[in-house]
């Protein structure tokens, strides 16, 4: 049986100590202040672990992707620096720290994103042991994840629902977009990278399709029930913004329901790797009791 505290303490300092070499480089600016304060600030490293973990369940040798690993967290980074802005969830309180923006000003947190999304695809471009088409084939599927029909439409949804009702289809297509695409993006590059066949990369990408939705229902039910000391973000932001979520669609035991349920759907996709897929559940699961 694996240890998955142990798997997963021992990539976070791999990835950590790989985040914290790519910033170094002076620039002709010190924009590296702003964007190492909210990269290095610590977070789960959730996108970054599961793309390893995705390798590991396939093939192995996860720690030979970390640039590309390491893409998605920075990708990742700049989108909570940007939701934090005053224009969008107006948040003052990041991964236990004050936002970007309450630190360095609207301005700068805007240009520390921007430059964190930029910098991941330098770091991406940068994989070796990968067959070059492959690469680009990556690059295209993380810009495409992160982009109008990932990331950024999602949040567009998300800002523009404006506290409506969406029916059940459109919010799916909000949480799938907001959350889901580079979750999907971080599990099936780690299945490309390690040569998974189409079949495996199908079950992965279900796989992940359930895992960001549940994701993105417990991160609703945490700004309702959670705790700022666990969260290091606030509570109650989304009842402050009049936001559509999971909770204020089903409910918070309809929200709770339906993890449950999802979680069940998502196990069964994995059941094409046997015993090999106990770390990718065990990433699930945690989902389940997580308190940040
Ligand atoms: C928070 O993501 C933003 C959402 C997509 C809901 P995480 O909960 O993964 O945040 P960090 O990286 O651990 O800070
Ligand atoms: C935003 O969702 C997800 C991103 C793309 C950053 P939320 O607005 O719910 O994320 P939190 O709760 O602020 O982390
Ligand atoms: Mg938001
Ligand atoms: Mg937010
Ligand atoms: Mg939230």
């Amino acid at each position: 049986m694996i240890d998955f505290k142990r798997y997963c303490a021992e990539k976070i300092e791999l990835i950590n100590a790989y985040l914290e070499n790519c910033l170094k480089e002076g620039s002709i600016s010190n924009i590296e202040q702003a964007m190492r304060y909210s990269l290095l600030a610590g977070g789960k490293r959730l996108r970054p672990l599961l793309l390893m973990a995705t390798v590991d369940v396939v093939a192995g040798k996860s720690q030979q992707y970390l640039p590309v690993a390491a893409g998605l967290e920075m990708i990742h980074t700049y989108s909570l620096i940007h939701d934090d802005l005053p224009a969008l969830d107006n948040d003052d309180y990041r991964r236990g720290k004050l936002t970007n923006h309450k630190v360095f000003g609207e301005d700068i947190a805007i240009l520390a994103g921007d430059a964190l999304l930029t910098a991941a695809f330098e770091c991406v471009a940068t994989q070796k042991f990968v067959d070059s088409q492959l690469l680009v084939e990556l690059v295209g599927d993380i810009a495409k994840a992160a982009g109008r029909l990932g990331m950024v439409g999602g949040q567009t949804l998300d800002v523009q629902a404006n506290g409506e009702f969406l029916n059940c289809a459109a919010l799916q297509k909000m949480h799938e977009g907001k959350t889901g695409a580079l979750f999907k993006v971080a599990i099936v590059s780690g299945g490309k990278l390690a040569g998974a066949n189409p079949e495996q990369l199908l079950a992965l990408e279900k796989f992940a399709t359930l895992y960001g939705l549940v994701f993105q229902i417990t991160d609703d039910i945490l700004d309702v029930e959670g705790e700022f000391a666990d969260l290091g973000k606030p509570v109650g932001s989304d009842v402050r913004n009049g936001k559509v979520t999971y909770v204020s669609a089903y409910g918070l035991q309809g929200a709770k329901d339906l993890v449950l349920t999802l979680t069940q759907e998502a196990k069964a996709e994995l059941n094409i790797f046997g015993d090999k897929a106990e770390l990718l559940i065990a990433f699930l699961h945690q989902l389940l009791t997580r308190k940040n």
